[in-house]
């Protein structure tokens, strides 16, 4: 999993490094295929449920699962890129939000809110609390900031699969659902709309928008519960502190 994770974080610093105005979508999935093979890594997302990518490019009102294409970024977008890797049988999941050039005050705070719900629900993620703990301090940390949260599609347990048990709602009650034990990997990502939480899906049946056209950023780790303070394995370099 640490193995998994530290490949899936170098390919995100790779490409945070790329997201430029004039760079089409496409061109950062070349990027994430071509680095992800060079570290010896298989694509989680390409080809689960046909999904034709190794990365997903979600920009503005994009939440999640846009697929890369001919679309070019322009100054001022804001762009979530979310990347997935099988390392020796083991999967990582991650999702980084940027801005392209200069960005408004606005989408600057939206994205460093979605930043900071994952690092309140990573905060949570201790042995003995419970599920619900993580949902609802990702969800306290967002709509105290006038946010909303997502609510149709939520974070993971993950493994040897992308996606386990348990499902993690990015709203919820504390003290509320499974216990939190030792040794339980997750990927907590919270999808942090500017306006409403409602969402549609896209023609392309992949693309997630939010139904009011606002702004949304998205953050993801892949987490190992200890029994103390979660470890991140997906951590960047640069990342977060
Ligand atoms: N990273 C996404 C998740 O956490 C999955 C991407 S969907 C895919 O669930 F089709 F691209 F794989
Ligand atoms: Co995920």
């Amino acid at each position: 999993m640490r193995q998994a994770g530290r490949v899936v974080a170098t390919v995100l610093e790779i490409l945070e490094k790329h997201v430029k105005p004039g760079v089409k979508t496409k061109e950062l999935d070349e990027i994430a295929a071509r680095e992800l093979e060079k570290l010896g890594g298989k694509s989680s997302f390409k080809g689960y449920r046909g999904y034709p990518a190794s990365l997903c490019v979600s920009v503005n009102d994009q939440i999640v699962h846009g697929i890369p294409g001919e679309r070019v970024l322009k100054e001022g977008d804001i762009v979530s890129l979310d990347f997935g890797a099988i390392v020796n049988g083991f999967q990582g999941d991650s999702a980084v939000t940027v801005g392209v050039g200069k960005i408004s005050p606005e989408a600057k705070r939206l994205i460093e809110t979605a930043e900071g719900a994952l690092y309140a629900g990573i905060a949570a993620a201790r042995a003995k609390n419970r599920l619900g703990d993580i949902s609802a301090a990702i969800q306290q940390y967002a709509e105290s900031r006038r946010f909303s949260v997502v609510r149709e599609y939520t974070g993971h347990g993950i493994g040897r699969e992308m996606h386990e048990d348990p499902l993690i709602p990015n709203v919820g009650e504390p003290g509320t659902g499974p216990a939190l034990r030792k040794g339980m990997t997750l990927a907590l990502e919270p999808m942090v709309n500017a306006g409403g939480w409602r969402t549609r899906v896209g023609n392309d049946k992949w693309t997630v928008y939010t139904l009011d056209g606002s702004n949304s950023a998205h953050f993801e780790h892949t987490i190992a519960v200890t029994g103390g303070e979660a470890e991140v394995l997906t951590n960047r370099a640069q990342g977060h502190g």
